[in-house]
């Protein structure tokens, strides 16, 4: 416990980016927010200060988001990047509603990379936690993104035509660290869930050679 009477900071982010192409319409991925908000109460309820960000809520576009993070990245110990971030958003917002006799095709140009831009300045003593949604490869696309975005977890799940990950409802995960220890945890509710992954997270950032707490 430090002076501030919390153990270590949390920014936990969650929810689904939206790319507006005009005042009525946008893009969007699904995501409830759910497994966002059950890691911030579990961090809370662990003696963690969290700073929630919620999407669409709180920060509407990728772009806005990665600005917001890149604001409150340095004061954390702990991110936990859950957003369901749009790869791409159309090329060009109009002002006014477009006819719909105009909108036979939509450009799109790419978004980007929130936790690739975030761990060019990440510290040593930062825990970065990402999560990861394959349809193909679970193990190795996972694996991809933990090292590509510098992640020291990630949690991968399987979404395809039969797996439905999204809402409150038990799911099959995989925790895999950045030093290669993987842990597969079947028909796991998203709440215990939650805890695992804070507590994972807890003690990657506590065995870290600089202190944070
Ligand atoms: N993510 C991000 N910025 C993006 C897209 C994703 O920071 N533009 C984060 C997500 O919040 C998640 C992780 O990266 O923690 C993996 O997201 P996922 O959608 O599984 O993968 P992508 O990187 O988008 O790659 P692909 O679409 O090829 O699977």
């Amino acid at each position: 416990m430090n002076s501030g009477g919390y153990r270590l900071r949390y920014l936990i982010v969650y929810g689904p980016t939206q790319e507006p192409l005009d005042p009525v319409r946008y893009l969007t991925n699904r995501s409830t927010g759910t497994m966002g908000r059950l890691l911030a109460d579990a961090a809370e309820k662990r003696g963690h200060k969290v700073t929630r960000v919620e999407c669409p809520t709180h920060v509407r576009t990728a772009r806005e988001l990665l600005k917001k993070l890149q604001g409150l990245i340095g004061q954390q110990d702990v991110l936990i990047m859950a957003a369901a971030v749009c790869d791409v958003r159309p090329a060009a917002y109009t002002g006014s509603k477009i006819k719909k006799s105009q909108l036979s095709v939509v450009k799109f140009v790419k978004n980007p990379d929130i936790l690739k831009e975030l761990s060019i300045k990440k510290s040593k003593s930062q825990i970065f936690v990402g999560f990861a949604l394959e349809s193909i490869k679970l193990y190795q696309g996972a694996h991809n993104k933990l090292r590509s975005k510098k992640l020291d977890l990630i949690v991968a799940q399987k979404v395809s035509k039969n797996i439905d990950p999204f809402g409150n409802k038990p799911l099959d995960a995989l925790l895999i660290t950045a030093t290669g220890h993987r842990q597969a945890h079947p028909r796991i509710s998203k709440a215990s869930l939650a805890q695992i992954v804070i507590r994972k997270s807890e003690s990657l950032a506590l065995e870290n050679p600089s202190e944070n707490a």
